[in-house]
């Protein structure tokens, strides 16, 4: 396993610590929360944890049948106590980049459902401006390429580099789980996420974006000298 697989494994299992009996949980996509869907499943089997799972992608909704958590519909909970979710990026405030996999507007709904949030991330996760990693934003199939032209005027983008590709055919686009294009915009620094969130948002044909501002709680921050636990200031 490399040194950064190692730091995934770390912060994920240790972000399991979290959940208690009776907890309703928000599972999150990723390559790092896969880790604490593995523990939960553990303690389910050997602890006999019980808790009420939601899904937040196709993903992880198999990822968890096939290590035996049961699964439950978002809308027969009445809200959750936590959700446990991966990050591409983070700043100092806690803003987020998600939808690196693509799952940010399930990701994103179960997130503001959820009393607390919790993110689980190694450190080559944390910087200080957002935008290096690409801000993927989902947008409907009808209007995409007016989206897409709408977006980059806004931003200053060129068109032809921000559709998403499926990643074992490139020729075709990627389709997300509920049916939409992701585009990824190249932006290198976002200055002010919360007013390009807001612009993004006013556009018609955007379901969301990947910019989560002031949503997450807790980081679970695994680094070569142990795990940190960043809280949230206004937390
Ligand atoms: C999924 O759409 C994303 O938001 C992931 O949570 C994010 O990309 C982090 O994934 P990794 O833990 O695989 O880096």
């Amino acid at each position: 396993m490399s040194s950064t697989e190692e730091l995934k494994k770390e912060a994920g299992i240790h972000a399991a610590k979290f959940i208690k009996n009776g907890m309703k949980v928000g599972l999150g996509t990723g390559s790092t929360v896969k880790y604490t869907i593995l523990e939960l499943s553990r303690r389910i089997k050997e602890e006999n944890l019980e808790i009420k799972c939601v899904p937040t992608s196709i993903a992880t909704e198999k990822l968890s049948l096939e290590n035996g958590i049961e699964l439950y519909e978002l809308s027969s909970l009445n809200g959750l106590d936590v959700v446990i979710d991966g990050a591409d990026e983070f700043d100092q405030d806690m803003s987020l980049i998600k939808g690196g996999g693509g799952a940010l507007v399930r990701e994103k709904i179960i997130a503001q459902a959820a009393k607390k949030v919790i993110i689980v991330a190694d450190e080559s996760k944390k910087v200080q401006f957002l935008g290096k990693f690409p801000l993927p934003v989902e947008v409907i199939k009808f209007s995409w390429k007016e989206t897409r032209r709408k977006i980059s005027k806004l931003l200053q983008l060129d068109e032809s580099k921000i559709i998403r590709r499926n990643i074992k055919d490139s020729n075709v686009a990627m389709i997300t789980d509920n049916g939409n294009y992701i585009l990824d915009l190249h932006l290198e620094q976002i200055k002010n996420p919360k007013k390009l969130e807001n612009s993004l948002l006013n556009l018609a044909g955007i379901l969301d974006c990947g910019i989560f501002f002031d949503i997450a709680d807790v980081v679970v921050l695994s680094t070569k000298k142990g795990i940190e636990i960043v809280n949230n200031k206004r937390a």
